[in-house]
């Protein structure tokens, strides 16, 4: 008898195939109180369909951008390949596993910094590299160190969060999430509450880590499944963008972006370039009309136009 061997599925970071994901919800309009149980019985929970047929396979070492209304279920995909949320139907794999909560495999940034605010700047970073059996006091500490050099803020090591600006806040909560060093990065629209100016410098930051990792000879380039709502966002930085429309949640376009690399020290330039300028309407009116496509169009593996 032969014996059964695996899908590995090492080529891809993440791995999502024909995945739904149900949520049940209560009826938020059921009456309180005496008339609750009876009302209960004949008003059952309803099911969202938050994610309806699914397939993304995002290979290692991409920039992936995923991009949509609110609600469309972007976030609850990250969750999915976090091992927050699971699947009701269809698989999610990451670097060819089981998705599993906390591992170092993988790193989660959101909009929100959530630093905290007894704990120094220093400290914060430190977080990420605190588990059992994780680093001594001593490496946490360098390493720490290390990552608040590259975010520019080494001089603010012992300051305590409400002592910085939203951005420089956004810069250690970066450096938290790659002090562990995970091959994946999912990115909750982590420069969202920025404004206009500090975003791109913080867009700069971060492409700069992530391009200069990924040139290095002894290293492979962090995977990236970045969310965002904006389309000039998503171009600057990903080699993908991926648009998903809502209700149900669903993959609508999956598009090669050919800007080349590296971009970090050449984003307000690009901005402003013709190339930039006419993917960027390419793209808008390609959204524009996925608007208006049929629910259920999958993103299959490598890049494609679907436009
Ligand atoms: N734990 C949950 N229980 C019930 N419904 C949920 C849960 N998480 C998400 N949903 C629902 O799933 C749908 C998709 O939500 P999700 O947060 O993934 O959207 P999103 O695209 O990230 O939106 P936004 O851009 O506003 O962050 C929404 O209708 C939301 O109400
Ligand atoms: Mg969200």
């Amino acid at each position: 008898m032969g014996v059964a061997v695996e899908r590995v599925g090492q080529e891809y970071a993440l791995d999502a195939e024909s995945v739904h994901l149900h949520f049940q919800v209560s009826d938020a309009s059921k009456p309180r109180g005496l008339l609750r149980r009876a009302a209960t019985k004949s008003q059952p929970d309803r099911t969202l369909v938050a994610l309806e047929d699914v397939t993304l396979r995002m290979p290692r070492g991409q920039f992936t951008a995923l991009v949509g209304t609110s609600g469309c279920g972007k976030t609850s995909l990250l969750n999915l390949f976090a091992g927050i949320n699971e699947p009701t139907y269809g698989s999610v794999r990451v670097a060819g596993r089981a998705p599993k909560r906390g591992t170092d495999e993988i790193g989660y940034m959101f909009a929100r910094d959530g630093l905290l605010p007894w704990r120094t700047v220093r400290k914060n970073v430190e977080l990420g590299l605190e588990c059992p059996g994780g680093p001594s006091a001593d490496v946490r500490k360098d390493r720490a160190e290390e990552l608040l050099s590259y975010v520019g803020l080494s001089a603010f090591d012992g300051a305590y969060p409400s002592q910085l600006s939203q951005g420089m806040r956004q810069r250690v909560a970066l450096a938290r999430t790659l002090a562990p060093d995970p091959g994946t990065l999912l990115m909750d629209e982590p420069f969202a509450a920025l404004d206009a100016g500090t975003k791109l410098r913080l867009e700069a930051e971060f492409l700069d880590i992530w391009e200069t990792a990924g040139a290095a000879e002894d290293q492979q380039a962090k995977s990236v499944l970045f969310v965002t709502h904006d389309l000039q966002e998503a171009l600057l930085l990903a080699d993908r963008v991926i648009l998903m429309l809502p209700n149900p949640g669903r993959i609508a376009l999956d598009y090669a972006i050919s800007l080349p690399r590296p971009r970090a020290r050449r984003l307000p330039e690009m901005l402003f370039s013709e190339d930039f300028r006419s993917l960027y309407e390419e793209l808008f009116h390609a959204l524009e009309e996925g608007s208006g496509e049929t629910p259920g169009s999958a993103a299959e593996g490598g890049v494609s136009s679907c436009v």
